[in-house]
């Protein structure tokens, strides 16, 4: 999948433009403060309808301005296609080829791995960090979780009200439950195929981007404790234990106190958690990998690979790092969109970022 060109309006301290991608590099140089970020927050915006810098949306909108808007024309197997997203004084509003659509028809639509210096905080930082950044690509890639986790999402707010409310005598409450406990399964034996899956990627690509004597993985860890195999009335009634186990304490304070909400996934290097074991270039590196892992997977579950933003690139690595990711991103046929403050040689269409203002250097 290739993004063809790009419409931002208000955008940041961007200045509105049309900018024609590159389907293989896109190199982004400018000194810092000057918009390089904004440009792959707005292909993002463009294309998940969110930010990756911050869930307050307004925060895109130009100062002093009401509304914002991103267009992206793009082609994936098939054809040419388009989706715009403009947020209008709060109000947000998505279209697909023209057409206004609900979000859950615009998400997923464009595929985007976005690799930013802050995404060290998916090991360093809490559990609901990895947890809505898991939910998403596995969303990405598989309409049937994203519907799964809407569902249970609801359910598990039926059943705290329910708890809230001390109405768990009320018959519904175990029916509500039983789906609870169902929806809630899914969840979690789709998290650990992926995770199984993604885990062995993820080595590989460690192993041969930066370090060929570490064995790196990534386990799913769970409030039902140790899993001893996936299978549906197994965890079913794993989970209905867990629930005669925890229920005084969740009728005490009134919320739910099982469920995937609570799961975690870890990192392992050489089988101690990274968190607390890992040197800053090694976590680095492991989200990097991370990101080209979860490239691997969407090419696999759609059938398309996605476009690869990576922010930053020569600050955050180190050169021997950095070099090893320039000739990896060379040899694979995907677009990515890079910004750095420094040049570098690898073939790409230049822009430079300026004040805002984008100028194409060839
Ligand atoms: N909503 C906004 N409207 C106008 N300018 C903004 C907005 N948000 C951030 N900025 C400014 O945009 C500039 C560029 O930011 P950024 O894209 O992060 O630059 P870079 O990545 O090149 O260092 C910063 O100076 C910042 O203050
Ligand atoms: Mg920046």
């Amino acid at each position: 999948m290739k993004i063809l060109e790009i419409n931002y309006i208000n955008f940041r301290n961007l200045i509105d433009r049309n900018l024609k991608f590159s389907p293989k590099i896109n190199l982004f140089l400018g000194k810092n403060g000057q918009g390089k970020t904004s440009i792959i927050e707005a292909v993002y915006f463009g294309a998940t309808g969110k930010s990756f810098r911050t869930s307050k949306n307004p925060d895109m909108i130009k100062y002093g301005k009401n509304k914002v808007g991103c267009f992206i024309e793009y082609e994936d197997r098939i054809n040419q296609k388009n989706l715009s997203v403009k947020i209008d004084s709060q109000k947000k509003e998505y279209s697909f080829n023209r057409k206004k659509v609900p979000y859950d028809e615009f998400y997923g639509k464009v595929n985007v791995i976005s690799f930013i210096p802050e995404d060290i905080e998916l090991i360093v930082g809490s559990p609901s960090i990895r947890r809505k950044f898991f939910d998403g690509e596995i969303s990405q890639g598989n309409e049937e979780y994203f519907k799964n986790l809407k569902e249970y999402t609801k359910l598990l707010k039926i059943r705290n009200k329910y708890l809230k409310e001390k109405n768990y005598k009320n018959e519904m409450f175990q029916i509500y439950q039983e789906e609870f406990i169902k929806y809630g399964v899914k969840i979690i034996k789709k998290r650990i195929e992926y995770i199984k899956n993604i885990s062995i990627i993820l080595n590989l690509n460690y192993r041969k981007l930066f370090d060929n004597k570490k064995e790196l993985s990534l386990k799913y860890s769970s409030f039902l404790g140790e899993i001893k195999k996936i299978d549906t009335d197994y965890l079913e009634n794993l989970f209905r234990e867990k629930i005669k186990e925890e229920f005084f304490r969740e009728i005490k304070y009134g919320y739910s106190n099982v469920g995937p909400q609570k799961d975690d996934f870890l990192f392992l290097l050489e089988e101690k958690e990274a968190k607390s074991f890992s040197s800053q270039g090694e976590k680095k590196s492991i989200i990097f990998s991370l990101k080209l892992s979860e490239i691997d997977m969407i090419l696999k579950e759609k059938r398309e690979s996605p476009i690869f933003l990576i922010d930053d690139v020569s600050s955050y690595f180190d050169s021997i790092r950095k070099e090893n990711i320039l000739d990896y991103l060379k040899k694979r046929e995907i677009q990515v969109i890079i910004t750095s403050t420094e040049t570098m040689n690898i073939g790409a269409k230049i822009f430079s970022v300026k004040s805002g203002e984008v100028y194409e250097d060839n």
